[in-house]
This record gives structure tokens, C-alpha cells and sequence, in this order.
């Protein structure tokens, strides 16, 4: 049952929840090539707070609810009073009143929670220090789109063990998915994340397994992923980083020359082109890039229909 839930990590989430919101997705992004646009969310509200930049979780959470028949006010936090000390429980309270579900991207996990707590409606966590659910479920969308399938592809994330790179480990081992970790000793995944894998894997059958060098851990796979060594809000460790990151974990072409010939590559961009990946890669055919951005419009349309509806009320 997700409706009600409030999404943080994608730990809230079981194998058969995550996939039920992927088939809502998937049936909603094909009835838009037909140009049919469900108003499932008619007179619903999204309040979607950004502490930090965004591209795409921003327009997307906002064409989302357009497209439903719904309405999204966006707001950054220094346009709210949060911005002149008014607390996060203060401010969960009083928009909760106006809307039915809230989403966020702040700097501090923490943040997200205190706000959850908080509130008397789901929120959304559209990116925290620790997690980027929303991005999870797009990707787990591309990857059943482009393969075929989820239970039994093998994934290498190269790089940084940051916020993507927890939450893709909780979504895939959940879903069936191999995934290889090749992240410097500095800059692991976290261990909640790991240690909730470690008992996914027990049921869902797949493995995690980690990599000291990155040529390992792409040998036969179905999908490289990459993400930023510069997380934001890491700005000021960027040289550090730099360092430790290059040139081992650049995804580039002959890193890539050990994975299966029709690989996919993943980034859940913003890319900083010619660091954690080469042009030639992200430009490649092999890159499926834009269509995993894409996703992230329709996987957060199955997500705000499943928290706010009953799976009864869900006719597309
Ligand atoms: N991938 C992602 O969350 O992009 P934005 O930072 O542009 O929202
Ligand atoms: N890891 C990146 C993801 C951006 C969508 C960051 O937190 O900046």
C-alpha cells in the first residue's frame, strides 16, 4: 500500500511497490504518445521546495501534476520564510494545510525527514545529501524499457558512492538487479545503504559486489552508470576530489571496452562532460542518457498517483 507513504530513500518502497509504480509509469508515458493525458490528480496540489539548484526534477514534478490535472507550486527556500529562520516543523505544518503532498530537495538528509515528520501529507525527497529516490525510479523505468527486463541485469556504477549511488543500490538489489561497485575507499556508498542491500539481496537473489578497479567491475555488464565526483554542496573539496577520481574512475572508451557490446550508459545528469565521462561516451549510441531525463517525468507521475490514490482509482 503506498498511498500515505512518504518517500525519503526507496527503503520505504518493497520489490513489488517499486514495480507497481513502474507500471503506472509506463502505461501513463504510453498513453501520452497517444496524446491522452489522464486528469487522475485533478484539483490536487504538489508543494515542491528547492534548497539547491534543479533542472529536470523541478520542470518534471511540475509538467507531472499539469499533466494529471493537477497544480504545482515550486518555491525555493529563500523565497520562503523558511529562507529568514522559520523553522522546518513550522513550515511542514502550515503547507500541508494547503496541499496534498510535498516534495523537496535539500542539503542535509536530516531536513527531509524533520519535514516528513512534520507534515500531515507524503513528501517526496527530490534529492537530499544521502538520497535521490525519484531519480532511482526513472532509471529502473529505462533500464526495464531498454533491456527488457530488471531481474538479472548487471549494473556497474563507477564513482562516486554519493546520494544516486545509495539509492540505486537499495532499488536494484530490491529489484533483481546485479549492481558492481567500483567508488574509491574515500568516497564509499553509506553503510545503511549497504546493509539494507545486503538483505535485499536475500530475498531478490541478486548480488552487490565491490571493485577496487573500475575495468573489473564492467567486465560483461548491461548498464554503466556515472554520476558527478562533485556532488552539490561538495564545491569547496572539489580539487580533492578531482585527485582521488581522476583519471581511474572516468567512464570513458576504453574503460568501456570490457562490458557487453550493447551496454547502456546512465547518467542522471547534470554531466560535467570530460570528467566522470567523455563525450564520446555520453554522445555514443550506446548513451541512453536523455531518454533516462525523460523518465523522470513519467516515473514521478506514477509515484504522485500511487501516494495520492488508491490503486482502484488508477483507471488509464
Ligand atoms: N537528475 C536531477 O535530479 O537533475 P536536476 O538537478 O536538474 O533536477
Ligand atoms: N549527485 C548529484 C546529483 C544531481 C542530480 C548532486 O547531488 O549534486
Amino acid at each position: 500500500m503506498i498511498k500515505g507513504k512518504s518517500i525519503l530513500s526507496l527503503m520505504e518502497l518493497d520489490r513489488n511497490e517499486i514495480l507497481k509504480i513502474l507500471d503506472v509509469s509506463a502505461k501513463l508515458k504510453e498513453k501520452r504518445k497517444d496524446g491522452i493525458y489522464p486528469k487522475l490528480l485533478k484539483d490536487k496540489t504538489l508543494v515542491s521546495i528547492f534548497m539547491k539548484p534543479s533542472t529536470r526534477t523541478r520542470i518534471s514534478f511540475n509538467e507531472a501534476m499539469h499533466e494529471l490535472g493537477g497544480h504545482c507550486i515550486d518555491v525555493t527556500s529563500t523565497e520562503l520564510q523558511l529562507g529568514r529562520g522559520e523553522t522546518i516543523e513550522d513550515t511542514a505544518k502550515v503547507i500541508s494545510r494547503y496541499c496534498d503532498v510535498i516534495a523537496a530537495r535539500v542539503f542535509s538528509h536530516e531536513d527531509v525527514v524533520r519535514l516528513s515528520r512534520a507534515s500531515s501529507v507524503p513528501v517526496i525527497n527530490s534529492l537530499s545529501d544521502m538520497y535521490h529516490p525519484c531519480q532511482i525510479l526513472a532509471d529502473l523505468l529505462t533500464i526495464r524499457e531498454k533491456k527488457g527486463k530488471l531481474n538479472g541485469i548487471k549494473l556497474a556504477y563507477i564513482g562516486d558512492g554519493n546520494n544516486v549511488c545509495n539509492t540505486l543500490i537499495i532499488g536494484c538489489t530490491q529489484v533483481g538487479i546485479d549492481i558492481n561497485l567500483a567508488c574509491p575507499k574515500e568516497y564509499m556508498p553509506s553503510n545503511v545503504a549497504i546493509n539494507f542491500a545486503l538483505k535485499a539481496v536475500e530475498s531478490s537473489g541478486s548480488h552487490i559486489t565491490f571493485y577496487d578497479d573500475p575495468q573489473e567491475a564492467v567486465k560483461d555488464v548491461d548498464v554503466i552508470y556515472t554520476d558527478t565526483f562533485v556532488s552539490m554542496g561538495q564545491e569547496s573539496d572539489k580539487e580533492k576530489r578531482l585527485r582521488i577520481f581522476l583519471p581511474k574512475y572516468q567512464v570513458n572508451s576504453k574503460l568501456v571496452e570490457k562490458a557487453k557490446s550493447d551496454f547502456i550508459f546512465m547518467h542522471c545528469l547534470p554531466a560535467h562532460r570530460n570528467q566522470e565521462v567523455t563525450d564520446e561516451i555520453i554522445d555514443s549510441t550506446n548513451s541512453v542518457v536523455f531518454d533516462q531525463a525523460e523518465n523522470r517525468l513519467h516515473a514521478q507521475k506514477g509515484l504522485l498517483c500511487l501516494l495520492l490514490l488508491e490503486e482502484s482509482e488508477i483507471k488509464i
